[in-house]
This record gives structure tokens, sequence and C-alpha cells, in this order.
């Protein structure tokens, strides 16, 4: 018998209101059919104001719990990967430690490395509980994107392609008999590249700068995100298939071992240039961005969940997870759910 982690319980949410590229196009110089045709994007959901990221994320953990059975006294540390967070600081995890009433004393902790938040976040509650320091630990990742997206036709290329939305898994300490059938984590895999760091990023404000803040800022659009799109495409294709390779051979299993690839959902091309590459069938690649867009550290959590709801992932599957993001970051992760 081996300790590893497993996911007990699965959860998400989407704000209610849905936002169409139609809707967009109303509002900057872009159409649906940009849209569809570079990114798969059909519609997001965006929140309203006062909806702010622990709020989501609160939301997705409560459903997490309860398909776990288990409730907030049960949890031995949170993690959230989010690259939204409600304020500068304190961390994100600590609004949703009180909101979700985990005990004064539980550890939270912020993940932020973006778009691979939510694989960065398992990996270290899968160390955790690995060696013992943990037995039940909240991973969610959470992003409001709408509040802080350029709303004109200078944004437009990373406006279009933003949702807001949060997932949740309780991980928990499971004796493993039989890798084979028990539903466990088998292993994860975490890389950054840090020179690529301003191809994807958010500039200002920051403590990079003479004040924190100023007006400068803001009439420049600095406090906007800013994309080298090419950049971020051409790196993403070739990470997230190196990832797929690192947890395949890991774990001495083929491409035709896998039930579902759960992959982040940046980009409808990214995710088939992907699966074109390893001969993967289309209807083994679980993909929400049509709906839901680019949801950053939220994407891979809400997909397990849709897929659950979909009846596309049921018990004793073998699943890998791949995402690549800001930084730039990237991992992956093989488990059998
Ligand atoms: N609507 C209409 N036109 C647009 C839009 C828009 N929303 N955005 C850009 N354009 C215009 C550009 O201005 C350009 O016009 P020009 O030819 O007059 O200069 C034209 O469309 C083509 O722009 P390109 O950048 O050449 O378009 P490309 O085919 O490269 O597609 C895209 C852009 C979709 C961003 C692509 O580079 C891509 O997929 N990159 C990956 C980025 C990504 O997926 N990011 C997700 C977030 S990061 C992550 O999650 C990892």
């Amino acid at each position: 018998m081996t300790t590893r982690a497993r996911i007990a319980g699965i959860g998400s949410h989407l704000p209610p209101k849905v936002v169409t590229n139609h809707d967009l196009a109303a509002q900057m110089d872009t159409s649906d059919e940009w849209i569809v045709q570079r990114t798969g994007i059909k519609q997001r959901r965006w929140v309203d104001h006062p909806t702010t990221t622990s709020d989501l994320a609160l939301e997705a953990a409560t459903i997490a719990l309860e398909d776990a059975g288990v409730g907030p006294d049960d949890l031995d540390m949170i993690f959230l990967a989010t690259l939204s967070p409600d304020h500068e600081f304190p961390g994100t995890a600590c609004f949703l430690q009180a909101k979700l009433d985990v005990p004064p004393g539980v550890p939270a902790v912020d993940v932020r490395q973006q778009c691979t938040g939510f694989v960065y976040a398992m990996s270290m509650a899968d160390q955790f509980i690995r060696t013992g320091f943990a037995g039940r630990v909240l991973v969610v990742g959470a992003e409001v994107h709408s509040k802080g997206l350029q709303m004109s036709d200078e944004g437009r290329d990373v406006t279009v392609l933003f949702g807001d939305g949060a997932g949740a898994a309780v991980v928990e300490a499971i004796e493993v008999a039989d890798p084979a059938t028990d539903s466990h984590v088998f292993s994860t895999h975490l890389h950054a590249d840090g020179r690529h760091a301003e191809e994807l990023w958010l500039p200002a404000p920051g403590m990079a700068f003479e004040d924190f803040m100023s007006h400068g800022q803001v009439d420049r659009g600095d406090i906007y995100p800013k994309m080298n799109g090419r950049a971020v495409y051409v790196n993403a294709v070739k990470r997230m298939g190196e990832a797929v390779e690192e947890t395949l051979g890991a774990n001495d299993v083929a491409i035709e071992d896998i039930d579902l690839f759960v992959f982040h959902q940046a980009n409808l091309r990214i995710n088939e240039a992907v699966a074109e590459r390893f001969g993967i069938p289309g209807e083994k690649v679980f993909n929400t961005i049509d709906r839901f867009a680019n949801t950053t550290a939220a994407t891979i959590p809400i997909g397990l969940h849709t897929a659950v709801q979909e009846g596309r992932l049921e018990p004793g599957m073998l699943v890998a997870v791949a995402a690549f993001g800001s930084g730039f970051t990237w991992g992956s992760m093989l488990l059998r759910w």
C-alpha cells in the first residue's frame, strides 16, 4: 500500500451572465466570425459587480465539498490558483477561507502560475499529501477577468479571449492497493521559462515602478493585459506537447491508454494542433472553450466537472491533464478518476 492523493470531489461555478461574440462586436471592432475562426470561442460568462474571484471560488468549493461528502472542518489546507486576486494582498485563499468557514489556523496559499496555476496547485497538494503534511486539501482555480479587460479596439486581441469562472477539487490521501484500478494521481510535472515573462503579462501597477500606481499607467493602458499572440501560440503548442509526452513517459502509458485528455482552454486551435500531432481522436479531448472561453486557472477543474456532468468522465478512467500559460509556465498530470 502506498499513500497517494486522489480527487474525491469536484465542482465548478460559472456566473450566469452570458456575453456572446456579437455582444463584444457591439463594443469594439471585432466579429463573431473572427473570434470563432481564430479561437473557437462563441461566448463567455462574465460577472456583474460586486462578484469577486473569492465569491466564484466559494461556489465551486461548496459543490466540490458536497461531492466529496466532507465539510470545511475536514480540510487541512487550501490552495487557490488565480491571476485575478480580490486584492493585491493578502492572498485570495485567505478571503476564501473566511467565506467558506474553514477553521482558523488552516494554511491558505495563493498560487500565481496563471493558466498553469491549477496544475501547479494540484502538484503541491499531491506533494503535501505524499509526505503526510496534509490529509485533505482544497484546490481551487478561480478568475474574474472581465473587470480588468480593455473594452476598446486597442484591447480586442486579448479581451475576446477571456471569461470568468471557478472550479475546485477536494484532494485527499488514499492508500493505493492497485494503481490499475484505484482512483489516484500518478504523477505531476511542472515547468517554467521566465525569459518569456513579458510575452503575456499585466505590466502595471507594480513595485517595478517608482510609484506602485500612477495616472500615466492608466493613460497609457499599461493596466490591461498584453499578449504577443504568435509567441504564445507557438510556445503553447510546443510545451503542451512536451507536457503530454512527459506525463505519458513517466508512467509508461501510451496515447491509446488515455480515456480523456483535459487540456487548458487557451484557444481551440492550440488544442487541435496538439491532438493532431499525437493522433489523439477528437472525442478524447474535452473542450469547453466554445461556451466558457479562457478562464485561465479555472479551465481544468471546470473541464473535469463539466465532463463528469456530461457523462464523459467516469470512475476508473485514465485522464491526462496539460496546461500552458503566462510565465511561460507549463505542466501536466496523469490521474485515474
Ligand atoms: N477581432 C478582429 N480582429 C482582430 C482581433 C479581434 N479580436 N484581434 C486581433 N485582430 C486583428 C489584428 O489586429 C490583425 O490585424 P492586421 O492584420 O490589420 O494587423 C489581424 O487580426 C490578424 O492578427 P494576427 O495576430 O495575425 O492573428 P492570428 O492569426 O495570429 O490570431 C490569435 C491571433 C488568435 C491571438 C493567435 O495569435 C493565437 O491564437 N495566439 C495564442 C494566444 C492565446 O491563445 N492566448 C490565450 C491566452 S494565453 C493562455 O491561456 C496560455
